[in-house]
């Protein structure tokens, strides 16, 4: 068996508009962690004009949600390269077959999941932020005029190329994403906060429970907060106890 305690494999969970995006982006610019977020990814097929992107385009502008072997083979064409990394999953999985999927697919490759955060944010906190969110479409940061607002207003700070609206964020559309998030998504906090206790297994004696229990430790923790920077204290500090072996990056200069 490999010893694959330590490795950060997480999921970033909560409502359309959270901040999920926001939060990964901090985790990785401090920790050598890669994030895969579904939402940038098909937002490049879109760009791209790929298969996927065709199929994505209606769907994603009305709030809708994708098929789940779709965004099964999104997601695990990127991730199977990640063996032994630490890594952020964002936007996936969103209905709970898509979670089933995905954990089954991580069985197989010998990476369960370690962490699952759970943004915890009232509704009209996030409706009134994503009126104002700004995004460069390339590399999937996010801007928003109240909160951090770019050096330059409308373009990005990298790269200098200008920032966009995303065609599902206006407050119709928006609502409809939200409904979705509860109706579909909301689900699978159950469905975690169940594994990561634990699930019975078939072929099991009674006294490898606790054997089994041990070697299948998934922890979910929900961060509540709807003021800026809030959260923020709390994710880095659950991070660096809960996996102390994360490098941080080395200090880039300005
Ligand atoms: P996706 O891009 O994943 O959209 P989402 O889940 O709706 O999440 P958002 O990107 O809207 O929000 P976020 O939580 O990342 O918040 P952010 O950091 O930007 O998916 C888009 C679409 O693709 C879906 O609707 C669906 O159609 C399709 N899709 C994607 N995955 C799929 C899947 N698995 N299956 C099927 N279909 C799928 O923050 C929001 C704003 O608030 C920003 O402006 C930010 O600057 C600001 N902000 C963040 N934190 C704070 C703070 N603490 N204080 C003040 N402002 C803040």
């Amino acid at each position: 068996e490999h010893d694959q305690n330590g490795v950060l494999r997480m999921l970033m969970f909560g409502k359309p508009g959270a901040g999920k995006g926001t939060l990964s982006a901090r985790l990785v610019e401090k920790y050598e962690i890669l994030s895969l977020s579904t939402g940038d990814l098909l937002r490049q097929h879109i760009a791209e004009r790929t298969e996927v992107g065709r199929q994505a385009e209606e769907l994603v502008a009305q709030g809708g949600l994708l098929p789940d072997e779709v965004m099964l083979k999104v997601v695990t064409s990127k991730l199977d390269s990640l063996y032994n990394k630490h890594w952020i999953l964002d936007g996936f999985p969103r209905t709970l077959g898509q979670g089933e999927l995905l954990d089954a697919h991580l069985k197989k490759k010998h990476m369960p999941l370690t962490l699952v955060v759970n943004l915890d944010v009232p509704d009209d906190v996030i409706l009134s932020r994503i009126s104002d969110r700004w995004v460069h479409l390339r590399s999937g940061r996010v801007y928003n005029m109240s909160y951090n607002r770019p050096k330059v207003e409308g373009y990005d700070d990298v790269t200098g190329e200008p920032l966009t609206k995303r065609p599902d964020d206006n407050p119709e559309t928006f609502s409809r994403r939200l409904a979705q998030f509860y109706s579909s998504t909301s689900p699978l906090l159950a469905y975690y906060a169940s594994s990561s206790t634990y699930i019975p297994h078939p072929h099991q004696h009674p006294h490898q429970l606790s054997f089994h229990r041990s070697r299948h430790r998934l922890k979910l923790r929900t961060l509540s907060g709807s003021t800026s920077d809030e959260n923020w204290p709390q994710l880095d500090k659950l991070i660096r106890t809960s996996f102390p072996n994360l490098h941080e990056r080395a200090a880039t200069r300005e």
